[in-house]
């Protein structure tokens, strides 16, 4: 994920249970290119040691805005001035609260009032205490003041209480921090998304699909959100959560995606067809287990609608663009599927190459358009996708200026 690289975080740790995410969040952030100092609060040292943010993220921990070996390190308005971004992950009761209300009165409250840089927490807390009147004053106060609030999560608390509290997992505030930083070119904008395989049923045990992951349509769903989309994913059967903030509907078959998307697109949305939709169905799929009984088995398969085809028919188009998976002549076929297609660009992907594409992390692609083409190296699929949605952008504004003027 590139537009965390080289970014600089002060990562606030105050009291709770959840802090002991924090550590994971570090090396997160630090596997992500991330610069990480840590600051912690005086009950946040009864759950995790400083050490441990040592060690984690490679520099000094600072505790105390009074320390005087610190402060002549980096001083305080020095470390308020460093930060990209001031994360406080966990955000307790308390510290809200004094977040709220301007205070500093130790070395965190202190960096979030003398900083410039955007301040978001990751609350943490019982599910009472998050309910209770005070703290969503506070929150509402935090609001207004421009804080950014990730999450919580509904669950399973220390406790015992079941409820709203839960910190978010350190893999989903990595999810989230690129809306921070990232250019928001498709704000206002809504994105369908089409991820993952198809299953097409032989009988209630059996199907046909195929080996896509669901990697690359998740991952413009991610990239998506990050610039400011509001994303519907329409996914089919696939283990990967959902990206946070984006609206998941989960489908089986080929019949059932083109229902989602037909209900879930209108004329001024960008749709991405990324997902391997089987191109035909078992005419007659059996009530009951196919038994073994004879030698052969013939089966008559009957073809699926075409979703990418249909929706670019309509009278009422969105802004259409496809994946081409071709495993010979594939610009010559995706520049193919693009006019007989009817749509507004093609991305062109060389499945033949198992270290990209289906089932694999990278991907190297080629983006056709009418009258041009740009081609992507091997990249992380979703460094790849903000590129993609980058020059996607680009030409869908092209085409809605010229509708427009
Ligand atoms: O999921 P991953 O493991 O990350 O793998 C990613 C990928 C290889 C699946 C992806 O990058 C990709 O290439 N997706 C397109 C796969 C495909 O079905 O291509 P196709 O050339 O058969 O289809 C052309 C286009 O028509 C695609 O946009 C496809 O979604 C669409 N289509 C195809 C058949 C059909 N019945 N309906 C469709 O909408």
């Amino acid at each position: 994920m590139k537009i965390l690289a080289n970014k600089k975080i002060i990562l606030g740790v105050t009291g709770g249970i959840a802090a002991y995410k924090s550590a994971i969040l570090t090396r997160q952030l630090i596997e992500l290119g991330v610069n990480v100092r840590v600051v912690m609060t005086e009950s946040a040292q009864a759950f995790i040691t400083p050490l441990t943010f040592q060690a984690l993220s490679g520099n000094p921990v600072s505790l105390d805005l009074l320390d005087e070996s610190a402060e002549a390190a980096m001083g305080h308005i020095e470390l308020a001035k460093w930060a990209d971004l001031i994360l406080i992950a966990p955000a307790s009761a308390n510290f809200i609260a004094r977040l709220a209300n301007g205070l500093a009165d130790d070395l965190l409250t202190t960096l979030c009032i003398a900083t410039q840089a955007p301040i978001a927490v990751a609350p943490a807390m019982n599910q009472q205490m998050w309910a209770a009147r005070p703290t969503q004053r506070n929150l509402n106060l935090i609001r207004e003041d421009k804080r950014i609030i990730l999450g919580p999560a509904t669950g399973q608390q220390a406790c015992g209480d079941v409820g709203l509290g839960r910190m978010l997992e350190p893999e989903q505030i990595c999810q989230l921090l690129p809306q921070i930083f990232a250019p928001q070119i498709l704000r206002n904008k809504h994105l369908v998304i089409t991820a993952g395989p198809t299953r097409e049923p032989l009988d209630p045990v059996r199907y046909i699909s195929n080996h896509s992951s669901g990697k690359m349509g998740y991952a413009l769903a991610q990239a998506a959100l990050a610039y400011g989309a509001q994303v519907t994913l329409v996914s089919g059967p696939c283990d990967l959560p959902c990206p946070q903030g984006a609206k998941r509907i989960m489908v089986e078959s080929a019949e059932q995606m083109l229902a989602a998307c037909q209900q879930n697109i209108t004329g001024d949305n960008i749709f991405i067809a990324c997902a391997a939709v089987a191109d035909y169905q078992y005419s007659q799929p059996a009530q009951q287990k196919i038994k073994k009984q004879q030698a052969e088995l013939t089966l008559t398969f009957t073809r699926n609608p075409d979703i990418l085809a249909t929706i670019a028919k309509q009278k009422e188009r969105p802004f259409c663009v496809g994946f081409a998976a071709e495993t010979q002549h594939v610009e010559s076929y995706a520049r193919g599927k693009l006019n007989s297609k009817n749509l507004d660009m093609i991305v062109a992907n060389d499945v033949s190459d198992p270290t990209i594409g289906f089932n694999s992390n990278q991907n190297a692609v080629t983006l056709l358009w009418h009258d041009g083409q740009q081609s992507f190296s091997a990249a992380d699929k979703l460094d790849l996708s903000y590129e993609l949605l980058t020059i996607i952008n680009q030409h869908y504004e092209k085409k809605h200026s010229i509708k427009n003027s």
